[in-house]
């Protein structure tokens, strides 16, 4: 069966690794049709939205989609860009990919950090002996991907009504002398169906998968409130899966210990901003953000990315010299969503005989910095890794 899926390359490099993954995906025989969605800032400059409901209409309709990344800028500046006739409407810059995880209820965010085999930029560490080893990495984090503190219910100034509620609390009385015009607000709010699903989803996946343990990574003796009702919430759902074990890690805690024994930990499940926080603190483990790939998963809709964002200092190199891998294993993620698990497969193990012959390594692999020069050093191009993993397939 052909497949239909809404390719959304957004801007800086997500235009470059985007249509690499489709060249690869073509190269597998892997049926389908690719469908340009607009997104990013282009259209927010020339549109005032960069997040056309023209492309939500799109994945409405087709319900997958591929997406590079996207450059996001604060507030002023992106209005600083916005095309004349727009500047004083009044619009306000959002992330399109909050927005696309928010609108579809995309609520789950899972981020594989796995090591490759022979990777350079594999974690290693001292050993007993004062030697070192390499503890392969093998974690999987879910992340939830709606609410807490990127569900941008946020104020500057708040007004009245929302402070004379916030007084009612006794807390507040650090805050009695703060002007409102002198004082920003972002809360972290969760739902017990937010922290259900996503709870449930890691120990899905545990079970499916064979990990031994589910990680709950939050702080529940500062926020009481919210990590106290992740935390509980997933003792409960820990009674149905006797063979997982429950662990809860606090996130400071949590940061150390992925330096000292990463390999210990399998599915781990936080709040959004915790989720982002530690899934980038584990693939730095892994080879950093050209191998970090993720997926955004409702009960309608899928949207698969890569972790990185637009790196602008890169966009504009030719040839490229970013590493495409993090978004080939996105791809891989989208096809395991929809069923294609073999050429999934046949994807990472390609992936994996690339990495661990070493012949050819992007800019970061062989730890150059990243500039032109970087390929007369050796460094392969984007085109010439996409190449080379498709010669392995
Ligand atoms: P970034 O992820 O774009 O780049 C950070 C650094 O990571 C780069 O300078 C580069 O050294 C390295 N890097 C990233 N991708 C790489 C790849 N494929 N291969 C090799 N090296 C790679 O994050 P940064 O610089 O903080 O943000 C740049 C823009 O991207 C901002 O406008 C930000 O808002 C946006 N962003 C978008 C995201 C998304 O679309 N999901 C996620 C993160 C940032
Ligand atoms: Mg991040």
């Amino acid at each position: 069966m052909k497949r239909t899926i809404v390719s959304m390359p957004g801007d800086g490099i997500g235009k470059i690794v985007l249509q690499e993954a489709i060249r690869l995906l073509e190269a597998t025989g892997f049926e389908a049709e690719y469908i340009h969605g607009d997104i990013g800032w282009e259209f927010w400059c020339k549109e005032g939205n960069a997040l056309p409901q023209r492309t939500i209409d799109l994945l409405e309709k087709h319900k997958i989609g591929l997406f590079g990344a996207i450059t996001s800028k604060p507030k002023d500046a992106a209005v600083m860009e916005l095309d004349p006739s727009l500047k004083d409407k009044g619009l306000v810059y959002f992330s399109p990919i909050v927005g696309l995880r928010q609108h579809f209820n995309l609520d789950k965010c899972i981020r594989p950090c796995q090591s490759f085999k022979g990777n350079p930029l594999n974690f290693i560490r001292r050993d007993a002996k004062g030697g070192f080893e390499e503890p392969l990495v093998n974690a999987v984090i879910f992340r939830q991907n709606t609410e807490g503190l990127y569900a941008g219910v946020e104020w500057t100034n708040p007004p009245k009504i929302v402070r004379d509620a916030l007084e009612t609390h006794p807390k507040m009385k650090a805050f009695k002398h703060v002007p409102s015009d002198e004082m920003a607000i972002s809360t972290r709010i969760v739902s017990k169906n937010g922290c259900t699903r996503i709870i449930k989803a890691g120990f899905e996946y545990a079970k499916k998968f064979g990990y031994k343990n589910v990680t709950v990574c939050e702080k529940p003796n500062v926020l009481r409130e919210t990590s106290g009702m992740m935390y509980k919430i997933a003792k409960e759902i820990a009674a149905d899966y006797p063979e997982i074990d429950l662990w809860d890690t606090n996130i400071d805690a949590q940061m150390m210990w992925l330096t000292k024994n990463p390999e210990t930990y399998g599915v781990l499940v936080a709040e959004n901003m915790f989720g982002d926080i530690i899934s980038d603190g584990f693939a730095g483990l892994v080879g950093g953000l050209g191998f970090a790939c993720s997926a955004n998963i409702g009960d309608e809709v899928a949207v698969f990315e890569p972790t990185h964002g637009s790196a602008p200092k890169y966009a504009d190199l030719n040839p490229s010299i970013v590493n495409p891998i993090a978004m080939f294993l996105s791809a891989c993620m989208l096809l395991d969503y929809i069923g294609e698990q073999e050429i999934a497969s046949k994807i990472r193990l390609a992936i994996a005989k690339v990495v661990e012959e070493g012949k050819v390594k992007s800019y970061d692999m062989m730890k150059l910095k990243g500039s032109a020069e970087a390929i007369s050093k050796g460094a392969a191009t984007t085109q010439q890794i996409t190449n080379e993993v498709i010669s392995k397939l």
